[in-house]
């Protein structure tokens, strides 16, 4: 099965995907924490993207689109995927058809987390993870169980993204309704698109989703 979970900055899409992975076995390919590494790394891609990202903006379309590629062709065929803050252009959508078709897969559900913007923000400036494993966590909503221990690892470690400042996230929401929510069309003219209440808890998002992936009966 291969999915996109599609919303703007801070919606859940990170946060969902990693419910899925533990419940389904699926794989998260986010572009975001593969550029992340690659700014971390040093690598010549990273060094091309920082600024883009420090700004809120986007990054080429050809790079994106190529690291998604290569990331897929690492995993088994029969391995499921969830996309996450990947296509975000018309033209990442174009590409993602020719990667699946290419690779004898197809899509199978587009999810949309619909969410109220001012939430975003408050959303995003509380957020922070574990420097050790990458959990998640949230100054109010997701506080690790222990202070200051992650949940995971027992790490004391946690870090902040330099893109989390309230200025960058209204960048960032802007380049969302400007060049990514103009994409569903395209998945609605397939009736894929699934659209879920973003704002409920964690928890309910994640029954929500559950219930597209395992329909009942
Ligand atoms: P990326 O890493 O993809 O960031 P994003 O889309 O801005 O999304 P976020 O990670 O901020 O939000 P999320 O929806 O995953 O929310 P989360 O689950 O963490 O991209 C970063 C940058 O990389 C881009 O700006 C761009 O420069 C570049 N880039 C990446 N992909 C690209 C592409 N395809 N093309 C071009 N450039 C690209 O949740 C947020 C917080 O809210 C957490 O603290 C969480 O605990 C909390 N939370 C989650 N759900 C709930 C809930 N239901 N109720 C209460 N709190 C909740
Ligand atoms: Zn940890």
């Amino acid at each position: 099965m291969n999915i996109i979970l599609l919303g703007p900055p801070g919606a859940g899409k990170g946060t969902q995907a990693v419910r899925l992975e533990d419940e389904h076995g699926m794989v998260q390919l986010s572009t975001g924490d593969m550029l992340r590494a690659a700014v971390k790394a040093g690598t010549p891609i990273g060094v091309q993207a920082k600024a883009v990202m420090d700004a809120g903006e986007l990054v080429s379309d050809e790079i994106v689109s190529g690291l998604i590629g290569e990331r897929l062709d690492q995993l088994g065929d029969d391995v499921s995927v969830i996309f996450d803050g990947y296509p975000r252009t018309a033209a990442q959508a174009d590409a993602l058809d020719t990667i699946l078709s290419d690779r004898g897969r197809k899509l199978d559900h587009v999810i949309e987390l619909l969410v109220e913007e001012d939430a975003l923000v408050d959303r995003i400036t509380g957020r922070f993870s574990c420097g050790n494993c990458g959990a998640g966590y949230h100054d109010r909503y997701k506080l690790p169980k222990v202070a200051d221990t992650c949940d995971q690892c027992g790490g004391h470690d946690f870090k902040r993204r330099p893109d989390d400042n309230e200025e960058t996230v209204r960048t960032r929401m802007a380049e969302y309704r400007a060049k990514t929510a103009p994409i569903l069309p395209i998945y609605d003219a397939r009736g894929i698109v699934t659209r879920v209440d973003g704002m409920a808890p964690i928890d309910q998002v994640n029954d929500a989703i559950e219930a597209v992936l395992t329909p009942a009966g």
